[in-house]
């Protein structure tokens, strides 16, 4: 009986919920969008979604901040990276755009660090502090630092600068334009085995990482050994922010798969973390020769540190949306008019499609169709460019504009896209249009 009543009352409950929930959906639909605000569980399978989608995302945000994929094995121990960080002082650190999270440093130890000292750069690492850099102290708190592995915040996060330069709340998603990852990497007294996966000597692997500068990275490079375009310039591109992806079907520049298939293979194949990748794809020996010479297309380590994270990894990414362009920083009346030529007149609204802001279905195009050459487009599988999702453009503006920051403006962007596709803008339209992607 009292189970009975137990139900019932369970049953009015879940009724009552549903009819608030529809109440919801009424209530706040926004005019152009058929989808309520917030629509709360209203079951038993609800709220267990709800729980799910929690834990993946308290649980992927570790990952991405934390997971090193087993990673020292490569920077630590074989080209022993963290030999030379010991060395370095926290102010030489911070110039090669590595970043401090405030959050994990107690406040007094905060201030009173001696950023000339080295010791210091090893506390905040035994912290957990520097951001994407994973030293293994062998879980003695007292230890020297036995080894050093990177997380995927070491590229896609940056701090808030709230305390100093460098130093501030972590950024997860935000790319890190400051950091100079060839500079770090050519730290390392070991540097060897890098060029011998290149298939260089010594001093090309370090003219290769010495060239590619703050802000980019070559995801390319162990796969076609190819460190530098036709015209000399280094062949690395700007390092992308992972947030705003959420809805966007293909990722990176030259759209290699899904983000789930890139945070496989980055883990895998760019960080040398433990684990296992297919892609077949990797196994043209013409196009990828130093992938199909060391087996990438089809990698299977004895230890897997990394397909047991891809679920809550890609979870927590896609939940990292594009930051909000601060009051002030765009001129509104100006952004208004400008979303007008976006749609309309200049024609960017038939591949940007808001408001993801890339093509929903197949988002490649041709390097004739946007007027760029085709190096870097042939470096992918796809020979094609992948629409960029333009949504925190304004959290990115250094290092200029398009895979490898061509254009230092967003105007000379939109000067590109006038002349290529014949829209004769006038200046004033031209500055309505870039004050309009300041506000998205
Ligand atoms: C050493 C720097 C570096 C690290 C570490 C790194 N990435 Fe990246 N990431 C890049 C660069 C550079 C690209 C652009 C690659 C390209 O398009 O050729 C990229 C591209 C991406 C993209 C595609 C973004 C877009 O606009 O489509 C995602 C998603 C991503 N990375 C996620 C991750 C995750 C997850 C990790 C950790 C497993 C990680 N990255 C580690 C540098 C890095
Ligand atoms: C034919 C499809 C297409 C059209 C039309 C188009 N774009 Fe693009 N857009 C792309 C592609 C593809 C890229 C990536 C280029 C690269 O990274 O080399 C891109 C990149 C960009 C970027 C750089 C984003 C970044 O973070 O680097 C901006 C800004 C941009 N487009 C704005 C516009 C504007 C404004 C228009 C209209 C005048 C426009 N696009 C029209 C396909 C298009």
């Amino acid at each position: 009986m009292k189970i009975r009543q137990r139900k019932l009352w369970i049953g009015v409950a879940t009724f009552g919920l549903a009819f608030g929930a529809w109440g919801v959906w009424g209530r706040s639909a926004s005019p152009g969008s058929d989808v309520p605000a917030r629509l709360q569980a209203a079951n038993a399978i609800d709220a267990q979604a709800d729980a799910d989608a929690q834990a993946m995302l308290e649980r992927g945000r570790w990952v991405f901040r934390n997971a090193s994929f087993r990673s020292q094995t490569f920077f630590g121990d074989t080209l022993k990276l963290h030999e030379a960080v010991v060395t370095v002082t926290p102010r030489t650190a911070l110039a090669v755009g590595l970043k401090v999270d405030s959050d994990a440093v107690p406040p007094e130890v905060l201030a009173t660090a001696d950023l000339d000292d080295p010791a210091t750069t090893v506390a905040l690492l035994r912290l957990n502090a520097v951001v994407g850099l994973r030293g293994d102290f062998g879980g003695d708190p007292q230890g020297g630092l036995r080894s050093l592995g990177i997380s995927c915040a070491f590229c896609h996060s940056t701090v808030d600068d709230s305390v100093a330069p460098g130093i501030g709340h972590r950024l997860d998603g935000w790319p890190n334009r400051d950091l100079n990852v060839g500079a770090i990497v050519g730290l390392s007294p070991n540097l060897q085995p890098l060029a011998d996966r290149l298939g260089v000597d010594l001093p090309t692997a370090r003219t290769v990482l010495a060239s590619w500068g703050p802000g980019k990275f070559d995801a390319e490079l162990f796969l076609d050994g190819k460190a530098f375009r036709p015209d000399g310039k280094t062949a690395a591109v700007l390092i992308p922010p992972a947030y705003g992806l959420a809805g966007v079907n293909l990722a990176t520049y030259t759209g290699w798969g899904s983000v789930t298939y890139w945070n496989a293979f980055v883990a895998n194949l760019e960080m040398n973390g433990k684990g296992t990748f297919f892609d077949p794809r990797l196994a043209n020996a013409a196009r990828f020769p130093l992938a199909a010479a060391h087996g990438l297309d089809d990698k299977r380590d004895p230890v897997d540190a990394i397909t047991d994270k891809l679920a809550d990894l890609h979870f927590y990414q896609l939940a990292l949306a594009a930051p909000k362009p601060p009051a002030g920083s765009f001129d509104p009346a100006g952004a208004v008019r400008g979303k007008a030529i976006f749609a309309a007149k200049a024609r960017c609204a038939t591949c940007h499609v808001p408001p993801l802001y890339t093509d929903p279905g197949w988002n490649l195009h041709t390097p004739e169709e946007i007027g760029i050459d085709d190096f870097q487009a042939r470096r992918s599988p796809t020979g094609r460019y992948r629409t960029t999702p333009l949504k925190g453009l304004w959290a990115r503006t250094k290092g200029g504009y398009y895979h490898d920051g061509r254009f230092s403006t967003l105007g000379g962007v939109v000067d590109h896209y006038d002349r290529h596709l014949a829209l004769a803008l006038s200046s004033q339209e031209k500055a309505d249009l870039v004050e309009f992607l300041k506000s998205i």
